[in-house]
């Protein structure tokens, strides 16, 4: 399964490099079939907070305010223990960053790049990938957070501009969708939940996370036990009827609680192992959610993600597999409608995706001689 889910990861990487530059016409349709996670919320939810926490590195800008102002697709690729880790970006390429305060400042860079240093918003996203020993095989997107009022130097049509280009992204079926809200907020007034329910009603592909448990009111939250009630619906198998403000809001999969670091925590340069360490401390201490600690915490929400990426992944391949054949007929067609000797750079790049294409062909045949004999291969 490694295999097929880095594999997805090359074809989307490849995807993006040949959509930038406008090459391939089938591609599109490709890239719309491949899963992956995109983190959805209001502006401060925690949504990069939570990015982080997954890929268990520090190296997103965060605070208070819009500070995501271009979507990040972030390829994660597990390596071999005991290599090093380091990201690359799309736009730098052949450059390895090892130092990730460095990869925060580039992203804060590319962002000023396309948007100039505002409170503007951008929809062309930043590809990162990060090869590390610590991270399970995702691709994930960090997005802009929702937002009700424009602020000083944003146009008015920002509430609506970062709406659509948030739904852009989840609207796609094979989205899956990260619904960020904060403990500490109603959650009838959630963002998260008002577009995600829009864009997958019956809960089928949403994952719902609460972030900033640790500054729930308890008073409050006691007296109407709502949030209590959605946490520990996690354990009785009966999420589909998590009640949220009286309302049933469906989702298949258990919410999961989550302890990020706090603003002070990030001026303090609290580091992620301490702040995951006091993370399950948490959990495991508090009394509420004591009997909940195994399914509650950054790791448990990385866990559960990557396994339902390789459902999702498995129940796709055939007809992934039918868009793989229809795109390297196409550009087999394209080639020799270009005949040879063809430009080194648009032929270089066909050849890299037909590569790939190829691969997964050897793949899915390798996965299907595993079902007939009886193995599971990937
Ligand atoms: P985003 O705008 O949704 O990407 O949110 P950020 O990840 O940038 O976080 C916004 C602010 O909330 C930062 O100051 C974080 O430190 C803080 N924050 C995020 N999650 C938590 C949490 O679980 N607990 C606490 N106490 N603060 C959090
Ligand atoms: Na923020
Ligand atoms: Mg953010």
């Amino acid at each position: 399964m490694e295999n097929l889910i880095s594999l997805v990861n090359k074809i989307q990487r490849a995807c993006t490099a040949l959509g930038d530059h406008g090459e391939a016409t089938a591609l599109p349709t490709l890239w719309d079939s491949l899963p992956s996670i995109a983190v959805v919320g209001g502006q401060s939810s925690g949504k990069s907070s939570v990015l982080e926490s997954v890929v268990g590195k520090d190296f997103l800008p965060r605070g208070s305010g819009i500070v995501t102002r271009r979507p990040l697709v972030l390829q994660l690729h597990k390596i071999d223990e005991g290599s090093r880790e380091y990201a690359e970006f799309l736009h730098l390429p052949r450059k390895r960053f090892t130092d990730f305060a460095a990869v925060r400042r580039e992203i804060q860079d590319e962002t000023d790049r396309e948007t100039g240093r505002t409170k503007q918003i951008s929809s062309v996203p930043i590809h990162l990938s990060i090869y590390s020993p610590n991270v399970v095989n995702l691709t994930l997107i960090d997005l802009p957070g929702l937002t009700k009022v424009a602020v000083e130097g944003q146009p008015d049509s920002i509430v609506q501009d970062i709406e659509n280009m948030v739904r852009s992204y989840i609207e796609k079926p094979n989205c899956i969708i990260l619904a960020i809200s904060p403990a500490n907020q109603d959650l009838a007034t959630s963002d998260a939940i008002k577009i995600s329910r829009e864009v997958d009603p019956t809960g089928e592909r949403t994952l719902g996370v609460l972030t900033k448990i640790d500054l729930m009111d308890k008073g409050t939250d006691a007296a109407d036990g709502s949030k209590y009630k959605v946490l520990n619906a996690a354990t009785d198998g009966n999420c589909q009827h998590a009640i949220l403000e009286g309302k049933s809001y469906r989702l298949k999969f258990p919410w999961v609680g989550v302890v990020n670091r706090s603003q002070a925590d990030i001026n303090k340069n609290v580091d992620m192992i301490a702040a995951r360490h006091r993370e399950r401390e948490y959990f495991a201490s508090t009394p509420e959610y004591k009997h909940l600690a195994h399914r509650m915490g950054s790791e448990h929400l990385a866990k559960m993600l990557s396994n339902h990426l390789e459902v999702v992944i498995k129940s796709k391949i055939p007809g992934i597999q039918s868009l793989v054949n229809k795109t390297i007929a196409e550009l087999e067609s394209e080639l020799s409608r270009l005949g040879k000797p063809i430009a080194a750079d648009a032929g270089g790049k066909m050849y890299s995706i037909m590569e790939i294409c190829r691969l997964f062909d050897q793949i899915y045949k390798e996965h299907l001689d595993g079902v007939r004999s009886g193995g599971d291969k990937i």
